[in-house]
């Protein structure tokens, strides 16, 4: 190779990698003016009177985006607060600041500090990895408190603000987070339990369960018996059964079911005349529900639990309001069982979805007609 062209080929590295450092760290830029058209609601300006949509319509941007960019630059200011001198290494890339946002924000700046120091004996820079970062976060997280890790909710507000576990579903439906799993899991489950998903749908559980360590933390995790089922099985793993013709094994110490929506999800898994999803009749699909609740409730053993989930629903197009949630309790009452206790998580709907969800938003304001975005996770005990 020529001198000449050497020259040129490191004046043109060099100009590459200025290029790269600035664009690399386009994150923050993103994070700062979001934060600031929140905080300071300019967004009023252009005619829109929430953040949320004002990110759908004009940046095409889901909230769920747009608030983790602002949790990003939140979690950079504070680690770069943290730093004692104008030399102090941060983190230079979306990547790497997306493990330092799942730790709380008391623990990031330790846990940035022992990701630095596990690698200060290289050329720093050139040694920060977001896998290194990675394997600190998680050792951070399984260290929580005794040992639990964030994932799982001390109260009864199951919010996520990002998703580790979507739907598994080959057909692109399925609503609910697996986190909502781990927290049943965690608060009602004990080792050696027999565990039953009689809905299983996607067969979300199992892929939780086989990450129970994260979610437990790995001095408190143990096994369980974990057994899905469904009308229409999507994955070899679960085991066909109709639940209106009893339930599928006998004593499970708990159970947890996603039933269908209703009037939401007609079709969508098959259809078959006993597919829930399938009853258009409020009255009908009160009357099938019932018989669920009567055949867990035969199926357990006095003490045990049973975790339904139940959305109220409301129809844009006539106004109709379907409180489910207060039926199902009623259901399971009626069968012999004692609500125990409840939390509420959002559908995961609404948190992912971008541009339709923004019409709809709209929709649901002028004809004065909520939207669901909440499910009741009611627990019942024989
Ligand atoms: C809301 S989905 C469950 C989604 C699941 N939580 C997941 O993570 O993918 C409800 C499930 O109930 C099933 N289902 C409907 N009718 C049923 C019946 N009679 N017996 C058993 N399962 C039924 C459907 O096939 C569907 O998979």
């Amino acid at each position: 190779m020529k001198k000449t062209s050497l020259r040129t080929r490191k004046t043109q590295l060099s100009r590459l990698k200025k290029d790269l450092k600035a664009n690399l760290s386009s994150f923050l830029k993103i994070g700062y003016a979001l934060r600031a058209i929140k905080e300071k609601q300019l967004f009023l300006l252009e005619g829109f009177d929430a953040f949320d949509n004002y990110c759908v319509s004009q940046w095409d941007l889901s909230p769920n985006k747009a608030n983790y960019y602002i949790r990003l630059v939140g979690a950079f200011d504070n680690i770069r607060s943290a730093g004692n001198s104008e030399k102090t290494v941060l983190p230079f890339n979306e990547f790497q600041m997306g493990h330092i946002v799942r730790l709380p924000k008391e623990k990031q700046i330790q846990a940035w500090r022992e990701i630095l120091k596990s690698i200060s004996k290289e050329p720093v820079e050139q040694k920060l990895n977001a896998r290194t970062i990675k394997r600190i976060v998680d050792l951070h997280l399984n260290r929580n408190g005794a040992g639990l890790t964030s994932l799982v909710k001390p109260s009864d507000n199951w919010n996520f603000q990002s998703n580790i576990y979507l739907p598994e579903s080959v057909n692109g439906h399925g609503y609910i987070s697996g986190e909502v799993y781990a927290n049943a899991f965690w608060y009602y489950v004990k080792e050696g339990d027999l565990v039953v998903d009689p809905m299983a749908g996607s067969g979300l559980a199992k892929r939780v369960y086989k990450d129970r360590v994260r979610w437990m933390g790995k001095e408190h995790s143990y096994d369980f018996d974990l057994r899905l089922y469904d009308l229409t099985p999507q994955k070899p793993f679960i085991k066909q059964h109709d639940m209106l013709e009893g339930f599928p094994i006998k004593n499970p110490d708990y159970i947890f079911m996603d039933i269908p929506y209703f009037r939401m999800v007609k079709g969508q898994y098959s259809n078959k005349k006993n597919d829930i999803a399938n009853i258009l009749d409020w009255e009908e699909y009160l009357k099938v529900l019932s018989v669920v609740a009567q055949n867990c409730f035969q199926a357990q053993k006095k003490g045990k639990y049973c975790t339904v989930m139940a959305s109220n629903s409301r129809e844009l197009s006539s106004g109709k309001r379907y409180m489910l949630a207060s039926k199902v309790v009623k259901l399971w009452e009626e069968a012999g069982y004692t609500l125990f206790d409840k939390a509420y998580s959002p559908r995961h709907i609404q948190i992912t979805k971008s541009t339709g969800m923004a019409v709809l938003n709209n929709k649901a304001k002028s004809k004065r007609v909520m939207l669901t975005d909440m499910t009741e996770i009611l627990t019942f005990k024989k």
